[in-house]
């Protein structure tokens, strides 16, 4: 069959899979362009099991674009708190005090795209779904399904591999007649059925005209990358708790997480025994300890960096160096927006995807 035929057949397949098949989650059939919004947004980079329960809770505390417009960011953080990759937090609320001001929702690709933290992905994500647009949505589950579908064993990285799959899909998703179920469609295959490891090809709508599945060994396309080696940094963390309380400092207000709090921490070369880390304590925090216990280490993984860090309790209440020393205050830590590597020190639970602890 010729390229032209399959794209043609491949486009109203999908919609009519979808509509059969999708799974029941909380931001479908729901036509506000808000909700939608939110779980795009959310959806980035996250699976959706870890999504729904962010979302609902998320809805629940900022039901409006207006609601969301006129929080404090602080309470939106708190929100977002263990979603990891906070900068999607804190552009949903700038692109939702831009909406709030215009008074009306973006339409079309090019408006949406307009807004504050709304890249092409999630524009073209909410032109099709809101809209109706017919712009191809491209994100890793539909690089696989495209790999497969026509055999491609190196899509190269993501980026590299967008525009030459929407060039492929934009006649699919036309002949389609229904952009936004398309869309939602190819990701919910890559998803439930044409899946990395293990294709369900048997309940694939599509079987027939991929070549992946012609070759007797769909799973092959596309090849497996390299995972990308990310350096390691290590810090020394420090735990002085008072009652309730724990010894919290805020981050900057700019970079990667941007207002949080977190405990105390020096970054080092290696593992501080326990006198170089009392050193490190008072230089870096102008306490002085009189007893310090090394409590273990923890490896939390970011984007861009592995952390490593070596924990130390403080014994007992430390004591300023100095009397007017700037000292770090005390906060009920489930009260304030903590990241998610100090709340794991803490023990407080987390609420996480997968293995590795995202935080962009
Ligand atoms: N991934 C991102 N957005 C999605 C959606 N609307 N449905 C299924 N998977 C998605």
């Amino acid at each position: 069959m010729k390229q032209k035929e399959i794209q043609q057949q491949l486009g109203p397949l999908i919609p009519a899979w979808f509509q059969a098949h999708k799974r029941a989650l909380p931001w479908r059939g729901i036509s506000d362009p808000y909700a939608v919004w939110v779980s795009e947004i959310m959806l980035q980079q996250t699976r959706i099991e870890s999504v729904i329960g962010y979302y609902a809770r998320f809805m629940e505390a900022f039901p409006t674009v207006e609601a969301l417009a006129q929080a404090p960011i602080e309470r939106v953080l708190k929100c977002w708190e263990g979603l990891g990759y906070y900068s999607r937090a804190r552009n949903l609320q700038r692109g939702a005090q831009q909406v709030a001001a215009q008074g009306a929702f973006p339409k079309g690709f090019a408006a949406w795209r307009a807004v504050p933290g709304v890249g092409a992905y999630t524009a073209a994500a909410l032109a099709s779904l809101c809209d109706g647009e017919a712009v191809p949505v491209v994100d890793g589950n539909v690089i696989r399904v495209v790999s497969r579908l026509r055999a491609v064993r190196e899509p190269g990285p993501p980026a590299a591999a967008r525009p030459g799959m929407m060039r492929w899909l934009q006649p699919v998703i036309e002949a389609s007649g229904a952009p936004g179920d398309f869309n939602e469609g190819l990701m919910e295959l890559g998803e439930t059925v044409c899946l990395p490891r293990a294709p369900r090809c048997g309940a694939c709508p599509v079987r027939a005209l991929c070549k992946g599945a012609a070759s007797g060994a769909p799973e092959r396309f596309p090849g497996l990358r390299k995972r990308r080696d990310v350096p390691e940094r290590q810090f020394a963390a420090f735990v002085v708790r008072n009652g309730a309380e724990v010894m919290l400092v805020q981050r900057p207000p700019q970079g990667l997480l941007a207002g949080f709090r977190e405990l105390p921490m020096v970054e080092t070369q290696e593992r501080p025994t326990l006198p170089r880390a009392k050193t490190l304590l008072r230089e870096r925090f102008h306490l002085v300890a009189s007893r310090l216990r090394y409590a273990g280490t923890l490896t939390h993984v970011f984007t861009h960096f592995r952390q490593v860090l070596w924990i130390y309790e403080v014994i007992g209440s430390p004591a300023a160096d100095g009397a007017d020393a700037a000292v770090p205050g005390f906060y009920r830590p489930e009260t304030c927006a903590v990241t998610t590597a100090s709340r794991r020190i803490l023990g407080l639970g987390q609420r996480r995807r997968g293995g590795a602890s995202g935080e962009g």
